[in-house]
């Protein structure tokens, strides 16, 4: 692959200027002895996030596949590779974080491939991987639990180590598995799972679409197949891959040989 680092590698002073034309960057990640955000408006971001529950992940990745799902800069993907996982690959849509990524898996020397691969295209891949991280992307997308069922369906096998912003209730209530047409009461619980829609901005950044309460993070992974083993930070869950009961008539997009098998029928 041709080298993304000009001029030579060895002065501080190349990485600094190499990192303030790849700027702004999300991730604070230290190249070289240099930081890439060294102002975070989060602080030492993701490290901070990440020390409260890495010991959540297991420790020893050995010939583990990791597939990190909107990777950003590359930070956990770094950290798996540390950890011994035999191939990490980091996906993200947007190439601007992508060319950050593969600048600091060559200073760093680390054997971690980067795409540029929405999450709505993970069945490409046609790989499931052992660990999938999906960190920071669900409130970003306008079709949430979309995202959650390709996941499931098409890249993950085992664990994931999921993390979402919350707003509203941290309660989590006992929802009963059907109610009366009539009872409109449990909808004005706040701890009701609840997906608050934005249309404009939130935190000045059009991005945002959906930030759930906790009930609904939680409610959401189960729904999309997803055991919650532990829950080590407010924001971050590590969730077991399960078996689910699909739909007879799923949606085409997360089951698309049905999409196949509609089109056959309709040709009939
Ligand atoms: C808030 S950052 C989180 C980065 C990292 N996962 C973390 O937790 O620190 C959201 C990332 O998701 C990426 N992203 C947004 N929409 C995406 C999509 N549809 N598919 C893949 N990545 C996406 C953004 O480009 C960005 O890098």
């Amino acid at each position: 692959m041709a080298s993304v680092l000009t001029g030579t590698l060895s002065g501080e002073k190349s990485i600094e200027r190499q990192i303030a034309a790849l700027g702004p960057w999300f991730h604070n990640i230290c190249l070289g002895g240099v930081q890439t955000a060294p102002e975070h408006f989060l602080g030492d971001y993701p490290r901070a996030k990440f020390e409260s529950f890495r010991d959540a992940i297991p420790l020893d990745l050995t010939g583990k596949t990791v597939l990190d799902i909107g990777c950003n800069a590359g930070f956990y993907s770094f950290e798996m590779k540390r950890r011994g996982a035999a191939r990490v690959l980091g996906i993200d849509a947007d190439e601007h974080y992508l060319r950050q990524a593969r600048f600091a898996a060559e200073v760093k020397c680390a054997d971690v491939e980067f795409r540029c691969l929405p999450v709505w295209d993970v069945a490409e891949l046609q790989e499931k991987f052992d660990l999938v991280i999906f960190m920071g992307v669900l409130y970003h997308l306008r079709h949430p639990l979309l995202a959650l069922d390709l996941i499931h369906e098409h890249v993950a096998k085992d664990l994931m180590v999921f993390q979402s912003m919350q707003r509203g209730s941290r309660e989590l209530i006992d929802v009963k598995p059907d109610y009366d047409f009539n009872a409109a009461a449990p909808f004005d619980d706040p701890a009701y799972p609840k997906l608050h829609f934005i249309e404009h901005r939130y935190s000045h950044d059009e991005t945002n679409w959906w930030v759930p309460n906790r009930g609904c993070v939680e409610a959401m992974l189960r729904s999309a197949g997803f055991r919650i083993e532990a829950h080590p930070e407010e924001e971050v869950y590590l969730c077991r891959w399960q078996q689910i009961q699909t739909p007879p008539d799923g949606p085409h997009c997360v089951y698309p040989a049905k999409a196949r098998n509609y089109e056959r029928d309709r040709r009939k």
